[in-house]
C-alpha cells in the first residue's frame, strides 16, 4: 500500500523534473499466536498477520514508512527495522528499554521513519526477548524512482531469501530457562528458507521453499539470515553467484559458489540460471567458529527448478562448506569491497574517538541461592565489551533517560579500553577466573555530534575464541581491515583500506580476530550495539552511543511520538 504526499503536489511542479516524489509506504503489523505445523508437531507461535515470514516491506529511497504494530500477543513487543539509519527517528528504532519501552500486550505503537540515502536489502524483526525468532521479515529498498536504477544489471525477477533458525518449543520458554540456569539455551531443531525447513527434515518434503527459474535469465536473490544464533553457508547446486550488495550497501561484483552471512546481514547476489534444465538443491547449514559444543548440525533445503524441467527428477545438492570451514568463510566476510559509485559514502580519514574494544563471554556469580549455575565453575554466562556487561534498564528506555534527563539509570563512562590488558587471544586466557569475571552496569559511550569513531573490535579467548557479529544500531561503518589473533596498531594500520572498504551494519568479527570499523556519529540519540547471535546479547555482549544533538533543529532529536509506550 502507497500513496504518494499530495501535499508536494502543488509546490513542487518544477522540483519534481529533478527530484522524483516520495511516497508513503503503509502497513498494519498484527502481532499475534498463530498455530502452524512444523517437523510433525503442532506449535503456537508469535508471527505478524498470520504469516512466517511475516510481510515484506517494498519501499523506495526517500520515502517515508509507517507501520502500525498492534500487538495482540501475550508478550511484550517490539520491532526493529535493521539497518535503517533512523535518521532523527531514534524514538522508531526498537531495541526493548533502549529506545522504548516495550508494546504491551493488547497495545499499540506507530513506527514512522523516512529511508534516506540507503537502498538494498534489510529486514525487520522483534527486538525483545527471542520473538525474533518467528517476527521477522524482509524490507527492500528501491533506488529513488524515475533517478536511479542498479549498478548492476537489472535482473529478471527478484527473490527474497530469509534464512531462519526454528525450536521445537516455545523460544520464549528456551530463553527464560538459560536465565534460570545461568547455562547456555537449548540448540534448534531445524533451519529455514523461506519459513520451511526443507524435505531433509522429517514430515516436511511439503514444507520446502520452491523457486521456478526460466533457463537463462537472471535472480537477484536478496539473502537475509534471520536465525538466531547461527551463521550459515549457503549454495545453490550447479550455480555460482555474484555478488552486488551486502547490508544495503552496494560492493564491487564478487564471484563465488558459496555466501556465508552472519545473523543480521543481508547479501545479494545474482544467479543466473545458465544449467542444464533440472531441479537443484539450495541448501544452508551453521558456520561454527567456536569449539567443543554441541549445535544445530542439520542442513535447510529449497528446491530451483527450470520451467522445462520434469517435477519428479531429483535435485542435485551443494556440497557444503565443513562446519568449521573458517578459511571459506574468511575468503567470503574479507574478500567484499565497496562499490565505488556516485553518491557512494567516502572514508572520513580523521578519526575524533578511539575505541579499543575486547568482547566475548565472561561468567558472574551464580545468584541462584543454592550456589550452583549451569556455566562454568558453577557460575553464571556473562558476555561483555571491555568487561563490562551490558544491563538492560528495566523502568525507562535509555533514549527517554537520554532526552528528559532522567537521571541512573545510566552512566558516561564505558571505558574506550579494556580494564586489563592480557594476552586477549591465547588459549591460556581461556580459564583464567580472574579475567573471566565481569561486571554488569549501564555505562555508555557519549560522543559529540557528527565525530568520526573507530572501533577496534578484539575478539577474546575467554571461555573459548568465536566469530560474532556486531552490529550497530543508526549508522552504517567502514570495515577498514579484519585479521586473527591480536590487534597491532604498528602491523595493521597499514592494511586499512581507506578506499573502497565494504561498508555494513553487522560485522562478522573473525574468531579470535579482531576488526576495525569506522562511522561518523550523524545522527543524534542512543544506539545500541551488541552480538546479534540472541544468545549473547541477554548476557551482555553489547553497549550503546549516546550522540549528542548538533547545532542546528535539523541536527536535534525530536520528542517521542504521543503514542510512545508507557513503561
Ligand atoms: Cu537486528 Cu539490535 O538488531
Amino acid at each position: 500500500m502507497a500513496r504518494p504526499i499530495f501535499l508536494l503536489a502543488a509546490c513542487a511542479l518544477a522540483l519534481f523534473a529533478t527530484v522524483a516524489s516520495a511516497d508513503v509506504v503503509e502497513h498494519t503489523f498484527r502481532v499475534g499466536n498463530l498455530t502452524v505445523r512444523k517437523l510433525c508437531q503442532e506449535r503456537t507461535i508469535v508471527a505478524v498477520n498470520g504469516r512466517l515470514p511475516g510481510p515484506t516491506i517494498k519501499a523506495h529511497e526517500g520515502d517515508t514508512l509507517i507501520i502500525y504494530v498492534v500487538n495482540e500477543s501475550p508478550y511484550n513487543m517490539t520491532i526493529h527495522w535493521h539497518g535503517i539509519f533512523q535518521l532523527l527517528s531514534g524514538w522508531a528504532d526498537g531495541p526493548n528499554y533502549v529506545t522504548q519501552c516495550p508494546i504491551p500486550p493488547g497495545g499499540s505503537y506507530t513506527y514512522k521513519f523516512k529511508v534516506v540515502g540507503q537502498e538494498g536489502t534489510l529486514w525487520w524483526h522483534a527486538h525483545v526477548s527471542f520473538l525474533r525468532a518467528t517476527v521477522y521479515g524482509a524490507l527492500i529498498i528501491y533506488p529513488r524512482a524515475g533517478t536511479k536504477a542498479y549498478p548492476f544489471p537489472k535482473p529478471y525477477e527478484e527473490v527474497p531469501i530469509l534464512l531462519g533458525e526454528w525450536w521445537n518449543a516455545n523460544v520464549v520458554d528456551i530463553e527464560n530457562e538459560a536465565i534460570a540456569t545461568g547455562g547456555a539455551p537449548n540448540n534448534s531443531d531445524a533451519f529455514t528458507i523461506n519459513g520451511r525447513p526443507g524435505d531433509l527434515y522429517p514430515c516436511s518434503s511439503k514444507h520446502t521453499y520452491k523457486l521456478t527459474v526460466v533457463r537463462g535469465k537472471t535472480y537477484l536473490l536478496r539473502i537475509i539470515n534471520a536465525a538466531l544464533n547461527n551463521q550459515l553457508f549457503f549454495k545453490v547446486a550447479g550455480h555460482c553467484f555474484t555478488v552486488v550488495a551486502i547490508d544495503a550497501s552496494y560492493t564491487d561484483p564478487y564471484f563465488t559458489d558459496v555466501v556465508t552471512i552472519s545473523p543480521g546481514q543481508t547479501v545479494d547476489a545474482l544467479l543466473v540460471a545458465d544449467a542444464s534444465p533440472g531441479r537443484y538443491y539450495m541448501a544452508a547449514h551453521p558456520y561454527v567458529s567456536v569449539q567443543n559444543v554441541t549445535f544445530d548440525n542439520t542442513t535447510t533445503t529449497g528446491i530451483l527448478r527450470y520451467v522445462s524441467a520434469p517435477p519428479s527428477s531429483p535435485p542435485a545438492m551443494p556440497a557444503l562448506p565443513a562446519f568449521n570451514d573458517t578459511p571459506t568463510a574468511h575468503r567470503f566476510y574479507t574478500n567484499l569491497t565497496g562499490l565505488l559509485h556516485p553518491g557512494a559514502p567516502t572514508v572520513p580519514l580523521a578519526v575524533d574517538e578511539h575505541m579499543f574494544v575486547t568482547f566475548g563471554l565472561g561468567l558472574i556469580p551464580c545468584d541462584k541461592g543454592n550456589g550452583t549455575c549451569a556455566g562454568p565453575f558453577g557460575e553464571q554466562f556473562a558476555a561483555s565489551m571491555n568487561n563490562v556487561s551490558f544491563q538492560f534498564p528495566t523502568k525507562l528506555s535509555l533514549l527517554q533517560a537520554h532526552f528528559f534527563g532522567v537521571p541512573g539509570l545510566y552512566t558516561r563512562d564505558f571505558p574506550d579500553s579494556p580494564p586489563v590488558v592480557f594476552d586477549y587471544t591465547s588459549p591460556n586466557v581461556t580459564l583464567n577466573l580472574g579475567l573471566l569475571q565481569t561486571v554488569k552496569a549501564t555505562r555508555l559511550k557519549r560522543v559529540k555530534y557528527n565525530a568520526t569513531v573507530e572501533m577496534v573490535l578484539q575478539n577474546t579467548a575467554l571461555l573459548g575464541v568465536e566469530n560474532h557479529p556486531i552490529h550497530l544500531h543508526g549508522f552504517n561503518f567502514f570495515v577498514l581491515a579484519q585479521g586473527f589473533g591480536n590487534y597491532n596498531p604498528a602491523v595493521h594500520k597499514k592494511s586499512f583500506n581507506l578506499v573502497n572498504p565494504q561498508v555494513r551494519n553487522t560485522i562478522a568479527v573473525p574468531v579470535g580476530g579482531w576488526a576495525v570499523i569506522r562511522f561518523v556519529a550523524n545522527n543524534p540519540g542512543v544506539w545500541i550495539v551488541h552480538c546479534h547471535l540472541d544468545v549473547h546479547l541477554p548476557m551482555g555482549l553489547a553497549t550503546a552511543f549516546e550522540v549528542e544533538n548538533g547545532p542546528t533543529p535539523s541536527s536535534t532529536l525530536p520528542p517521542p511520538p504521543a503514542d510512545l509506550p508507557r513503561c
